[in-house]
């Protein structure tokens, strides 16, 4: 059985104090529960917060993501942070290519491909993610912006590595919006990602495959998310900063999980 994972995406949010605040938030309410592999948690601060947010869920099972990195282990890239650095200061996950970073900081699918290498290069767990913006969606293209998406993300990873992976599918029309995609149009997608993902690596790997979605998740949405076959947990924005929010979400992949 695949796990779920509930990952919190504070995008450009919190200074240290709100960040330990939030951090133990979750951390204390989750206490006693959900102790189990079935349901993973992933808070995903900003770089200067991810030192006190390491502290503060210390000896807990929850994991520590970066919202990005530099494809490089070091050198004269000013600015850039680095995946021996993400480990060093404790992190296990890395979200690599959001849409918030194509579009504004155009990044592209070869370079987040190379940031996917880079991250299991020093082990970390790349939380790799796709979606199509609004035009796209009324264009009738999703389905090959998706699979052209995929594909040079994933271009040269082994099936070991994406067994171990996680992608986030995350409609561009829904982050930030209140829109969320429905559980129907979530699971279509979700489906064509593994289909593709068994097209390439075969039944076993697209089965181990973790896939997230993301936009405008919140308590009463995610329950019916996470009832889609191929729905794997979520990659939370907004409700991720505010801990009754995020824990009634992890319940709702528990529930679902049967944990
Ligand atoms: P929202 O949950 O705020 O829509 O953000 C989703 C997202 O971009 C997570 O990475």
């Amino acid at each position: 059985m695949r796990p779920y994972v509930v990952a919190g995406n504070w995008k450009l949010n919190t200074d240290v104090k709100s960040a330990a605040e939030l951090a133990m938030g979750i951390r204390d309410g989750m206490q006693g529960r959900h102790r189990d592999d079935a349901v993973r948690v992933v808070l995903c601060p900003p770089y200067p917060m991810l030192g006190v947010v390491r502290d503060a869920i210390a000896g807990t099972v929850i994991g520590l993501g970066a919202q990005n990195m530099y494809p490089e282990d070091s050198g004269a890239y000013t600015g850039e942070v680095s995946a021996p650095m993400l480990r060093s200061v404790g992190c296990t996950h890395v979200i690599l290519g959001h849409s918030e970073r194509r579009q504004y900081f155009n990044e592209r699918d070869a370079f987040i491909n190379k940031k996917a290498h880079q991250a299991f290069a020093h082990d970390l767990v790349p939380i790799v993610c796709v979606g199509e913006t609004l035009e796209q969606r009324e264009a009738g293209v999703t389905s090959s912006v998706i699979d052209i998406q995929v594909r040079q993300c994933l271009a040269g990873l082994t099936a070991e590595q994406v067994r171990r992976m996680i992608i986030a599918y995350e409609p561009v029309w829904a982050i930030g919006t209140g829109r969320t995609a429905t559980p129907g149009q979530a699971q279509e997608v979700h489906a064509a990602i593994r289909a593709l993902a068994a097209e390439l690596y075969g039944d076993e790997t697209a089965d181990a495959l973790v896939i997230q979605y993301g936009g405008s998740v919140k308590p009463d949405n995610a329950a019916d998310l996470f009832m889609q076959e191929d729905v794997d947990g979520g990659l939370i924005g907004g409700a991720s900063l505010k801990p009754d929010q995020f824990l009634a979400i992890i319940a709702a992949a528990a529930e679902r999980s049967g944990s």
